[in-house]
């Protein structure tokens, strides 16, 4: 598991190992933007401002990488991620 700062919000969660970034914001933030949840579409792409992300889509490129993820698919390879958001 690791936290989740959602920096904007004002929100700390906790992501448990099984389950995925954007079923954490979902609960705190239900109107969250996603769809495919297989990362494919990139519809659920947020900002990460600190940590260090475990990418595990096949669509951004390693640009979009350097401050970017998408939620539905990647994980945090720190103990803390914040995403601006
Ligand atoms: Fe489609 Fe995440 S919801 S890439």
């Amino acid at each position: 598991e690791f936290e989740l700062e959602l920096r904007r919000s004002g929100r700390t969660l906790t992501v448990p190992a099984g389950s995925t970034v954007l079923a954490a914001v979902r609960g705190a933030l239900p109107d969250t933007a996603y769809s495919c949840e297989q990362g494919f579409c990139g519809t659920c792409q947020q900002r990460v401002l600190e940590g260090e992300v475990d990418h595990r889509d096949e669509l951004l490129t390693d640009a979009e990488r350097g401050d970017s993820m998408l939620i539905c698919v990647s994980r945090a390879r720190s103990d803390r991620l914040v995403l601006d958001m």
